[in-house]
């Protein structure tokens, strides 16, 4: 069996097969003209998803060789993100289903995160603790099966890849923030600076206090130690930011005595939180690279499974673009 994933919630269009053990043919486009306002710009976003959905969709089927009529199930994010991006990637996958008559399957953005460290491998005995770092969110659940969710904290601000982007921004290292951030850190001292480690009670998380503590220890050095500096702001705002989800995990696993967990979304990419996360001593799990940021592989395989498990959705699922994790 074959599914087709679409992924279209923010700037990436992306576009995977899933054959049943392993994402065939990920391709994606990031648009890199939202660099110049260091931040997604919707409208610039779903312009361009519309010019490049058919190319990225037509280069995934030549370097897959797959026929469009070897597609079982076509699967699509409808949320959340951006509302103008989420209809462009929907629209298309609908449409798709339609003219070649296989089911169409809408896609949880949050929910393909979560699945995505097990792509083209085995899903491990449920519960386990699923944490989603990107750029939009930063939400900790238990998960206790596919559509089956219980959250368990989130962010009450920034998400923690904003925090990063915004970081970036300040600092002047490009964007998207995280990537330049950790390259800047592997050269700085990550006790530089002493920014306090964001801790609201229970496992909600926050990063606006973080980031303002940056901009204000920023704006105290001279021209020249702004640049100077780099490395060393770069390594104790990440050091604090990676702590600050460190903390919330440890205390989830002490709560909850769940000793796996699943880590995915943009920040999952960074090393730092990789090796933070295989010192605590639990079963961990996280994505491959590839799979980390936005990506039609982690729709593809999520279609898959849920098609395995004969379950597909109406034509008339509608684009939403706060759509939460419901338990069904
Ligand atoms: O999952 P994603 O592609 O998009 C959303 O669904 O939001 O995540 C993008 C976010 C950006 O904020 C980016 O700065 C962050 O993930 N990111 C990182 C790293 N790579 C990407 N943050 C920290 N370290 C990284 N290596
Ligand atoms: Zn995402």
């Amino acid at each position: 069996m074959i599914v087709l994933g679409v992924e279209t919630s923010c700037d990436d269009t992306g576009v995977a097969f899933f054959d049943g053990e392993k994402v065939l043919a990920s391709t994606l486009y990031t648009q890199l003209s939202h660099f110049q306002f260091g931040g997604v710009v919707p409208e610039i976003a779903s312009r361009n998803h519309i010019k490049k959905m058919l190319p990225v969709f037509k280069k995934a089927i030549e370097d897959s060789s797959i026929s469009i009529n070897e597609i079982d199930g076509i699967a699509a994010t409808y949320g959340p993100g951006l509302i103008g991006s989420l209809l462009v990637g929907l629209s298309f996958a609908k449409g798709l289903s339609y003219s070649i008559s296989r089911p169409f399957i809408g896609i949880n953005h949050l929910e393909a995160h979560l699945f995505s460290p097990f792509i083209g491998r085995s899903i491990p005995e449920e519960p386990f603790l699923g944490l989603i770092a990107s750029g939009g969110h930063t939400e900790l659940y238990i998960v206790n099966g596919i559509s089956n969710y219980k959250l368990l904290g989130s962010t009450l601000d920034d998400a923690c890849g904003e925090a990063f982007d915004k970081v970036a921004k300040l600092i002047g290292v490009g964007y998207p923030g995280g990537p330049h951030i950790e390259m800047w850190a592997a050269r700085g001292n990550p006790f530089g600076f002493n920014f306090p480690v964001p801790d609201p009670p229970g496992l909600d998380f926050s990063f606006s206090g973080l980031k303002t503590a940056v901009l204000y220890a920023y704006k105290k050095l001279s021209p020249e130690e702004r640049i100077k500096d780099i490395p060393e702001i770069a390594a104790s705002f990440m050091r604090v930011a990676i702590e600050a989800l460190i903390i919330k995990l440890k205390r989830a696993i002490k709560e909850t005595g769940i000793e796996r967990v699943a880590i995915s979304g943009g920040v999952s990419a960074n090393s730092l939180l990789r090796k933070r996360v295989q010192e605590l001593g639990v079963r961990n799990y996280f994505p491959e690279k590839n799979f980390t940021s936005d990506n039609g592989g982690m729709v593809a395989f999520l279609g898959y499974q849920y098609l395995v498990r004969g379950k597909s959705s109406q034509l008339d699922l509608r684009a939403d673009a706060n759509a939460r994790l419901i338990s069904k």
